[in-house]
């Protein structure tokens, strides 16, 4: 941060206030994939803090922490605006709804399991994206 002050003329508490300000800027590594577990009023009263809790288990972190192999950052957020499907879920742009614990661990292992599918994929032709297939997989299921 000191350098990006320096280079654009600023004060390092000047830049450093941009780059918190801003969600899309973090100071720290990311991991692949953004889990938010949805704490806002709606979400909390219908059993968000006992999903997060599981997948907390599941993945082995705790909010603000990225998994070892850096797939997921798992993140506490306040309402996403789908209060409607509460308690929500958000891998990243897309909303799991109406869960349980056991749903949430679930959409997140299926999740993962496309990710280290496509990853095997190498990545190239053929790859297969992750939400599809893990779309694919909820369908199924359902
Ligand atoms: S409180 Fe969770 S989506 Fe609004």
């Amino acid at each position: 941060m000191a350098r990006v002050a320096e280079a654009a003329g600023e004060p390092l508490s000047k830049a450093l206030g941009v780059a918190t300000f801003y969600s899309q800027f973090r100071l720290k590594p990311h991991g692949k994939n953004t889990i938010r577990c949805c704490h806002g009023t709606a979400c909390h009263v219908s059993g968000a803090p006992l999903i997060t809790q599981e997948i907390e288990r599941y993945l082995g972190v705790k909010p603000g922490e990225n998994t070892d192999d850096m797939l997921f950052t798992l993140e506490e957020v306040h309402c996403v605006g789908a209060c409607g499907m509460a308690p929500v879920v958000m891998i990243n742009d897309r909303a799991h709804g109406k869960l349980t614990p056991e749903k949430g661990v679930q959409v997140v292992r299926e999740f993962r399991e496309a990710e280290l599918a496509a990853a095997g994929n190498g990545g190239g032709e053929g790859h297969v994206c992750a939400c599809a297939a893990a779309a694919e997989a909820e369908e199924a299921a359902e």
